[in-house]
Parts: C-alpha cells; sequence; structure tokens
C-alpha cells in the first residue's frame, strides 16, 4: 500500500473516546475499533492484517517505537505519546497504552493491545518539539545517538521521569 503524503493539518479528537486496536506477537494488526476507522480513515478490511507502522508518521522517532518493543516483548506494559499519520495525509497525537495479550492456559505472549487517548495541547508542543529533535539527531548519528539524548532530557526533567511517564509529567511539569 503506498504512503500517504503527509499534511499540515491535525485531526480533531475526541476526549472521551478510546482508539483502540490489537496486534499479534509480529505487530500485525489483528482488530480494531470503530474510532480507529473513523479517526485513521481506514476501513476495518484496509487495516486488518497490516503491519502497524501502516499510521507512522514520519516525524516519529525511530528511538520511541524501539522502547516501545523492548519492553512488552518483555512482557511489560508501556505508555507512550504518539503522532499518528491518518489516511489523508492528516495527523493526530495520541496518548497510548499499550498491554500484553496472554493465552489464559499457557501464559504465553499471544499479541499486544493498545487504547489511546487524546493529548493535550501543551504537552503535544513539548512532545513535538522533543521527537522532531530526536528525528534530527538520529538522521546523524542513528538511534544509539537518540536514546542518549533522550536520556539525557528524561535524567534533567528529574530522577523518576521515564519515557513510560514522560507525559504525566509534561502535565506535571511544564
Ligand atoms: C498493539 C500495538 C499498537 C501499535 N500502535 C501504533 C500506532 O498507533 N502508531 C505507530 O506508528 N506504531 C504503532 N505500533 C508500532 C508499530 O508496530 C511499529 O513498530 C512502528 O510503527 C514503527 O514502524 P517500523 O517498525 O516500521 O519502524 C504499535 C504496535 C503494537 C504492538
Amino acid at each position: 500500500m503506498q504512503r500517504p503524503e503527509p499534511i499540515n493539518e491535525e485531526i480533531p479528537l475526541d476526549n472521551t473516546r478510546y482508539i483502540e486496536s490489537e496486534t499479534d506477537t509480529k505487530g500485525i494488526i489483528t482488530n480494531v475499533n470503530d474510532y480507529f476507522c473513523e479517526i485513521s480513515g481506514y476501513s476495518r478490511d484496509e487495516l486488518i492484517g497490516q503491519p502497524h507502522n501502516i499510521v507512522r508518521h514520519p516525524d516519529m522517532p525511530k528511538i520511541a517505537f524501539k522502547l516501545v518493543w523492548d519492553r512488552i516483548q518483555n512482557g511489560k506494559n508501556i505508555n507512550a505519546a504518539i503522532k499518528n499519520l491518518a489516511k489523508d495525509g492528516r495527523y493526530y497525537w495520541v496518548f497510548t497504552h499499550f498491554e500484553i495479550i496472554r493465552d489464559i492456559n499457557t501464559k504465553e505472549i499471544t499479541g499486544y493491545r493498545a487504547y489511546r487517548k487524546a493529548v493535550s495541547k501543551h504537552a503535544k508542543e513539548v512532545l513535538d518539539k522533543l521527537y522532531k529533535k530526536l528525528v534530527e539527531i538520529e538522521k546523524e548519528g542513528g538511534m544509539e545517538a537518540s536514546e542518549a539524548y533522550l536520556n539525557r532530557v528524561l535524567h534533567e526533567a528529574g530522577e523518576d521521569v521515564t519515557f513510560d511517564n514522560l507525559l504525566e509529567e509534561i502535565y506535571r511539569l511544564y
């Protein structure tokens, strides 16, 4: 499928609704809710069976997804702020909570689930700046360099600040 050309226009989100999806262990979409389809602009049929990077926005730093995958593959939940790309090229920012799906008998990881909610205007401004910087650093020095920069920013923001609780901290700190 051809990637949409990004346009600098935001899709407003209803902050009372969740955008939900499930994937297998490889990140292939296995289920989405109606609101996911409504906001992304893709039909359920266009989404199911596709890699979840179908909504990846070029403004997202790779390190963000590396941190997510490292955590969930180890069976741990994580939160992340993500800028997504809709089918028509517009974008939408989401606070995303990732969870593990396990087989009820064997307890083995069978997939992952994500719930997404709207992000405040202020947090979006802070994250936009940080992610743009991380993308720039990645272009020059790769993910090792962006991870080092991110760790420095988190450390400077406070001892308990992690990528996982960054959004809460943005609300608290700024
Ligand atoms: C449950 C689940 C939900 C995901 N949701 C998103 C999402 O909303 N947007 C996104 O860009 N990537 C999402 N990802 C991460 C993608 O699988 C992928 O790692 C990311 O888009 C980076 O693309 P790349 O792996 O091609 O570099 C999700 C992964 C999982 C397991």
